[in-house]
């Protein structure tokens, strides 16, 4: 019998390489998955149909915000993958709820959710708030990560951590299962049939290429990295565990508040991402121009300032993202049997693909399409 996953997030760039490579897999348990994809035009429906046939089946939705069309759609479902936006907390726990409608009437279903959220929720604030160098977090006590979240949540929200710990304390109130990659910085070229491209190391290019040097807030942002295809790879092991284990998983794969895993694999500080920009601009020979520094530079800048250059305008992701100190520990994963396959070498050499991608016109990423405000993508 095949087993239905409902997938949001099928356009973006962590769904679609999660897609094309669980649907490539030989796993006997992975073969007989049918994925059930949420999308938000008809052109990326009938493209998905055309690629992968009856492997999918494409399910128009208004997108996040429709929370009742949501519950309804989910209800059908025992395990769904929210790897869309992870900044609108009512859709993500409409999902939820729609598995909770779905194990009342299964009563013997182990519903599950595997969601996705970002390392900003972690970051502290040492600008406006309260710094905390050194500290470095760990998935092997995701409880009090999560209890941190619940407790900065109550001094300021923001929206990618309100809906990581709504998701997640909804799931053990109501009783289903829920695990949340907390995922750092995504790089290399993704593997879907829409965007294929990430976030951070675009944009800081983007910003080197037009003002001839990079930006910080001060010397100690940092941040982890994965590579997509690991990424993807993270959420396709607890896909088969899932499916492979007569539990469910449920022994093996921390949920709920004690959910909250690392899929993280090497560490730097925010100005050595700009150096390596720099470093391919000038290798290059775009860099320096006219009216740029003669010599590679990392600039101080006001918060107000990089919010509104490289942020959408927003204040706490500027600070948390271009200031915070998030550094995360994951073994959670390692320790359920995750492979990686990208390590430093391929980070250093991403920056040479990006700058290639970027002068061949395959960059075109934005803020406002990762967090969700923007209207759906037309491919
Ligand atoms: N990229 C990174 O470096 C990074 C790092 C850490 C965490 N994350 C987390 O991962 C999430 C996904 O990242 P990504 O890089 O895969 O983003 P992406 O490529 O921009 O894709 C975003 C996906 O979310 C969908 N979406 C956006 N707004 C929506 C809405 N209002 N309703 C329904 N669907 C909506 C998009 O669908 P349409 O095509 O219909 O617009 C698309 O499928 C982020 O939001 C963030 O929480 C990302």
């Amino acid at each position: 019998m095949s087993q239905k996953i409902l997938i949001a997030g099928a356009t973006g760039y962590v769904g679609g390489t999660i897609i094309a490579r669980l649907l490539a897999r030989p796993d006997a348990a992975l073969q007989k998955v049918h994925l059930d994809l949420l999308v938000r035009t008809q052109d990326a429906a009938d493209k998905l149909l055309a690629t992968y046939g009856d492997r999918v089946t494409p399910i128009l939705w208004a997108g996040l915000h429709d929370t009742s069309s949501i519950e309804t759609i989910a209800s059908t479902y025992d395990l769904v993958i929210t790897v869309a936006s992870g900044f609108i907390a009512p859709g993500a726990q409409a999902i939820v709820r729609g598995l909770v409608a779905h194990k009342e009437s299964h009563p013997r279903s182990v519903p599950w959710m595997l969601h996705i959220s970002g390392c900003t929720n972690l970051a502290d604030r040492p600008i406006t708030g309260v710094a905390e160098p050194g500290r470095v977090w760990t998935d092997e006590k995701s409880r009090e990560v999560y209890d941190w979240c619940v407790a900065r949540e109550a001094e300021s929200r923001y929206p990618q951590r309100t809906t990581e710990i709504g998701v997640l304390s909804l799931a053990d109130e109501l009783g289903i299962h829920a695990v949340s990659l907390n995922t750092p910085v995504i790089f290399g070229e993704g593997e879907g049939l829409f965007n294929r491209q990430g976030l951070i190391i675009p944009t800081l290019l983007r910003y080197v290429l037009a003002n001839g040097y990079g930006f910080k807030l001060n010397d100690t942002a940092n941040f982890d990295w994965v590579r997509v295809a690991d990424l993807a790879d993270a959420y396709i092991l607890l896909v088969k565990i899932i499916l492979e284990s007569e539990d469910r998983g449920v022994g093996t794969i921390p949920s709920g508040k004690e959910g909250i895993l690392f899929p993280a694999v090497g560490r730097v500080l925010q100005t050595e991402i700009f150096d390596r920009c720099l470093d391919v601009c000038f290798d290059q020979g775009v860099l320096p121009r006219e009216g740029t520094p003669a010599a590679k530079e990392v600039r101080l800048k006001t918060l107000r300032e990089v919010a509104d250059e490289a942020t959408a305008g927003m204040l706490d992701l500027a600070e948390q993202g271009w200031a915070g100190n998030k550094a995360m520990t994951g073994t959670v994963l390692r320790k359920l049997g995750w492979e990686l396959k990208h390590g430093v070498e391929a980070w250093e050499r991403d920056f040479v693909d990006e700058f290639v991608a970027l002068k061949e016109g395959r960059r075109a990423v934005t803020f406002e399409s990762c967090i969700g405000t923007s209207k759906g993508s037309s491919y």
